[in-house]
């Protein structure tokens, strides 16, 4: 079975389960990225910090060029911390607080994206009153679809998020008035995981319209921030590691119709360090079953909830055991009956004491680890 490589004779010593980071394919990732968009000085790349927000990533990705997309308070101030630019940090969420709005205005961010009437009228208000004005972009659901599971496409019109597209020119409107706050663009999301770049092809073109709707409307469009959404292979992290960057950003160049002088911003999470992750766990028994076998482990949906949350399926590799492939399934010791990591896995037959490595599990796991059961947060392992 082809696996990553990994250097094994250094986990001796630690407590698993821990989040193994790759920090030379980062870099090789923020280097395909740089690589892809230097040329195109109107395309503004953000993290989108909540993929993943260990402050050893975050410098990385600060030092690689990238911009903060943020979704709390919490994020802001860790972005902050890893040396992000305030004034190449965006804000997003549909529940801002007052106290979140306070410390992105003090703290000088580029860009709030708002997502309703009634939060630009407060972010105005707490603005004016500070005697500054807020930037600010609309949030616009696009109603696309993206083809993903349904728990992680965000652009639907039925979706908490955003403002729907006929309140936009309303919305615009009381953005151009209301004192506290400065018009700067607009902003969609689609969804996650999008492998078929037809959806970022539809994307563009609603927004294509809707910008020619503006202009007919004798209104303002500004910048225009198409949210994130790339996906990863989680079949085959070892022969994919680098998502493809070249086409999702050839497809915006090629689709997107900007404004002069108006920039596209970018907010990528996941494809920036799903594959640089893998979360190594101790296998404790090996329990047979009447019509299969069990490889019970030491890490759980706590450190990786994704396959108990979303089914979704995270490649699984034994990297103590050439033995011949046998068939488990993987589980964790939460008490829960979704704490399974892989059905029918193909694993090198399993002994106690092997380590596995659950694949792609940079985005989306450590970030959103719970202490379930009492159990102890992750820590992590970095190869530099
Ligand atoms: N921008 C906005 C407004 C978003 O809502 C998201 C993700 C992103 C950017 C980054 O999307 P990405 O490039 O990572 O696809 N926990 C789920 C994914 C939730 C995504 C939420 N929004 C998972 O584990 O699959």
């Amino acid at each position: 079975m082809l696996k990553g490589s990994f250097p094994v004779e250094k986990f001796g010593g630690l407590r698993t389960p821990f989040y193994y980071y790759d920090l030379r394919l980062l870099r090789r990732t923020l280097e395909t990225i740089r690589s892809c968009t230097e040329a195109i000085p109107e395309f503004k790349v953000h993290y989108a910090v909540k993929a993943n927000a260990n402050p050893v990533l975050l410098a990385e990705i600060a030092a690689g060029g990238l911009g903060a997309d943020c979704v709390s308070g919490g994020e802001i101030r860790a972005a902050v911390e890893a040396g992000f630019r305030p004034g190449d940090i965006v804000y997003a969420g549909v529940g801002k607080s007052d106290a979140e709005i306070l410390l992105a205005l003090e703290t000088g961010i580029s860009r709030f994206n708002v997502e309703s009437a009634a939060e630009l009228e407060v972010i105005s208000e707490l603005a004016a009153a500070a005697g500054k004005k807020a930037p600010v972009s609309l949030r616009i659901n696009p109603d696309i679809g993206a083809h993903t599971h349904s728990n992680i496409t965000t652009g639907l019109a039925e979706n908490k998020f955003g403002i729907n597209y006929e309140q936009m020119e309303d919305v615009l409107r009381m953005a151009l008035e209301l004192p506290g706050v400065e018009y700067k663009g607009l902003h969609f999301h689609i969804g996650s995981q999008i492998l078929d770049m037809m959806d970022f092809v539809a994307l563009c073109n609603r927004v294509n319209s809707l910008v020619d709707e503006l202009t007919r409307a004798g209104l303002p469009v500004g910048d225009i921030n198409v949210g994130g959404g790339l996906g990863v292979s989680y079949e085959h992290p070892n022969l994919l590691p680098v998502p493809d960057f070249k086409s999702y950003f050839e497809t915006f160049r090629r689709h997107l119709r900007l404004p002069a002088g108006t920039c596209v911003h970018f907010e990528l999470g996941r494809s920036v360090v799903a594959q640089c992750g893998s979360l190594i766990s101790r296998v404790l028994y090996v329990k047979q079953g009447t019509t299969k076998q069990f490889a019970v482990v030491d890490g759980s949906m706590t450190e990786l909830i994704r396959p108990a949350l979303y089914k979704a399926y995270h490649r699984i590799e034994n990297l103590s055991s050439e033995g011949p492939e046998e068939i488990y399934d993987v589980v964790g010791p939460v008490c829960e009956s979704s704490d399974v990591f892989l059905k029918a896995a193909h694993l090198n037959k399993c002994s106690r004491g092997d380590l596995l490595a659950i694949r792609s599990a940079g985005a989306y796991g450590e970030a959103m680890a719970s202490r379930y059961n009492c159990r102890p947060l992750p820590e992590a392992y970095y190869d530099r």
